[in-house]
């Protein structure tokens, strides 16, 4: 059966862009809005040469109903897969309006764009950072909702503002899915995480620190109760993460409402094992130091990801031994990211 088009907002983004290559290897052509904020035009080029089929860009702004408006005029869009949004948690902290405004402000915007374009299915980008400091590992869905950053109070707003909508428009079906913690790339090497500034998370920062464009990483603390004393994260390969958000646009129609589901592997990685890993990766030695802990930090957190599996008949595939090999051929061919020469 022929494939309906899927708008991706935010597909030229780290998870976005690899999203749209097993989107078009599953044969659904794609339509990206993206305005470029945190990633670059040639990410969008780089999918097109690793997989075929119909892909348009639209350059534009997930705040603009008006860009919002003829985009759904001008295409027929069956459903919305919505990455388009800010994502760190320090800058949140500092400008808690400007996350606000455009991670619940940009959702309601496309939200009145898909009511009046009666297009009603919607897989939204989520995170585990609505949990905060969990109660128990593994995470279950139903656990407490406690986000510590503006960050993670915009995802839960958001999740919030969907059910209500799900609720209120019986023919809405929504994917609330809540990722751990993206790493990898593409097992190409030609996409990957680019992180414009100093990385705010482990993988990119060791894959500097192995290039040569950091000096050392510093681990935040060893004395946790977790095997080696690091703290133990789920880091879930980018490739897994992406086929999840296929399975979930196949699996929607039969989905309640608004569900939320976590995409992780149920295992974690302390920080020690990422660094052996990527020194097995890269061939060399990493230079590293140990600080004290962080404020905040949990001493472990990862999924209970059995929903995934029951509802989506997802799981995940690849190990942090793979996401260190395709981090690090990623960061070996382009150590600029997208702006390498
Ligand atoms: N990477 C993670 O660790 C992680 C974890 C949990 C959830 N998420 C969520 O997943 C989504 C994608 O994350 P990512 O890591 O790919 O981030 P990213 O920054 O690489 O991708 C986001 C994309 O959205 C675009 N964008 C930002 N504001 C926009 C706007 N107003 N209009 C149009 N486009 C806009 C950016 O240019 C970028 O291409 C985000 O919503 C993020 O909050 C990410």
């Amino acid at each position: 059966m022929a494939r309906k088009t899927v708008l991706v907002t935010g597909g030229a983004g780290y998870i976005g862009s690899h999203t749209c290559v097993e989107l078009l290897n599953a044969g659904f052509p794609v339509v990206v809005l993206d305005n470029f904020r945190n990633s670059h035009p040639e990410a969008i080029e780089r999918v097109r040469k690793l997989a075929a089929g119909s892909l348009k860009l639209v350059t534009g702004d997930v705040c603009d109903s008006a860009c919002l408006e003829r985009l759904f005029a001008e295409e027929s869009i069956a459903a919305v897969i919505h990455f388009a949004g800010l994502k760190a948690v320090g800058e949140s902290v500092a400008k808690p309006e400007l996350y606000y405004r455009v991670n619940v402000g940009g959702t309601l915007t496309l939200i009145e764009a898909m009511l009046k374009a009666q297009c009603s299915r919607f897989v939204f980008s989520s995170s585990a950072t609505v949990y905060g400091d969990p109660q128990e590992v593994p995470v279950p869905e139903n656990a407490r909702f406690a986000p510590e950053s503006p960050y993670g109070a915009s995802k839960a707003m958001v999740e919030r503002v969907l059910t209500d909508v799900a609720k209120a428009n019986p023919s809405w079906r929504v994917a609330l899915l809540r990722y751990f913690n993206p790493v990898g790339a593409h097992v190409s090497g030609e996409i990957g995480e680019d992180p414009l500034g100093p990385p705010d998370n482990l993988f990119p920062y060791v894959a500097q620190v192995a290039v040569g464009k950091r000096e050392y990483l510093t681990i935040h603390g060893n004395d946790y109760p977790t095997r080696d004393g690091t703290g133990e994260r789920d880091y879930i390969h980018v490739v897994d993460l992406a086929r999840g958000h296929v399975a979930a646009l196949d699996h929607l129609d039969e989905l309640h409402a608004a569900t939320a589901i976590n995409l992780g592997r149920g295992i974690g990685g302390t920080v020690m094992e990422v660094l052996r890993a990527f020194e097995k990766a890269c061939g060399h030695p990493i230079k590293h130091v140990v600080g004290p802990r962080r404020p905040g930090d949990v001493a472990r957190y990862f999924a209970d990801p059995a929903q995934a599996e029951k509802l989506l008949g997802w799981r995940a595939e690849f190990d942090i031994e793979r996401a260190c090999a395709d981090t690090w051929r990623w960061q070996s061919r382009y150590p600029d990211g997208f702006r390498t020469r």
